[in-house]
């Protein structure tokens, strides 16, 4: 029987920041339950922002840059599961992030008529996510829009988001890291969502 993949994607610039010892500690409980799993850094691929010239609505994928999505491509197709994590950077995710999610503009159909109405490539297929983000000051509301900037435009792809997780109170490269409780309530997600796509 195949495993599950689950993939993961972190969004931070700062190697070793605290996304990315979350997003290992998500991943850890994901193969805690037997899912196969993969770690995608943005920082670690070279992605163009859309142009917006859309062109994949006729190429049915993105023909206009032969960059890193044309590796990320496949490997989200072939994922059930996403963990995507960005750090708050102004109220809002990182712009590797941006850049990574407005590339998943392909997965969309869209029909001739207006409003145009769209459906996904990527629907109905029991997909599942898991979002989340850190930030510096302790209070969630200077998380912003970050949790929804990640959670909305998965949802509209077809993704049933089942967490959505705020860790707050974390600037130092790596803090994170000290607070066993946090790292454990990541690992359970992680575990949690490989459960439920078993
Ligand atoms: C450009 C920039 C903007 C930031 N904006 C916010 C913010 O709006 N709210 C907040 O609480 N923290 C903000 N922070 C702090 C980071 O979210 C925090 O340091 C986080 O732990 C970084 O995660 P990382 O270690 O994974 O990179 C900002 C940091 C940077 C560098």
């Amino acid at each position: 029987m195949n495993k599950t993949k689950i993939l993961g994607i972190g969004g931070s610039p700062r190697k070793n920041g605290n996304t990315d010892i979350l997003l290992d500690e998500f991943l850890k409980g994901a193969e805690s339950a037997g899912a196969e799993t993969k770690k995608v850094l943005l920082r670690d691929y070279s992605i163009e922002a859309c142009i917006g010239c859309e062109s994949c609505r006729k190429d049915g994928t993105c023909m206009q840059f032969h960059d890193g999505m044309q590796v990320l491509y496949p490997e989200i197709q072939t994922s059930k599961g996403l963990i995507v994590g960005s750090p708050t950077y102004n109220y809002n995710i990182t712009s590797s992030m941006k850049s990574f999610i407005d590339r998943l503009y392909p997965y969309y159909n869209f029909t001739d008529d207006r409003p145009r109405h769209y459906s996904s490539k990527l629907a109905n297929q029991g997909r599942k996510a898991i979002v989340f983000s850190v930030c510096e000051q302790a209070d969630v509301r200077d998380m912003g829009f970050a949790l929804e900037a990640l959670e909305m435009p998965l949802d509209a792809l077809g993704y049933e988001v089942t967490a959505k997780l705020p860790f707050t109170g974390y600037f130092d490269r790596g803090s994170v890291s000290k607070d066993t409780g946090v790292l454990k309530k990541a690992f359970e997600a992680g575990k949690r969502l490989a459960v439920s796509l078993r």
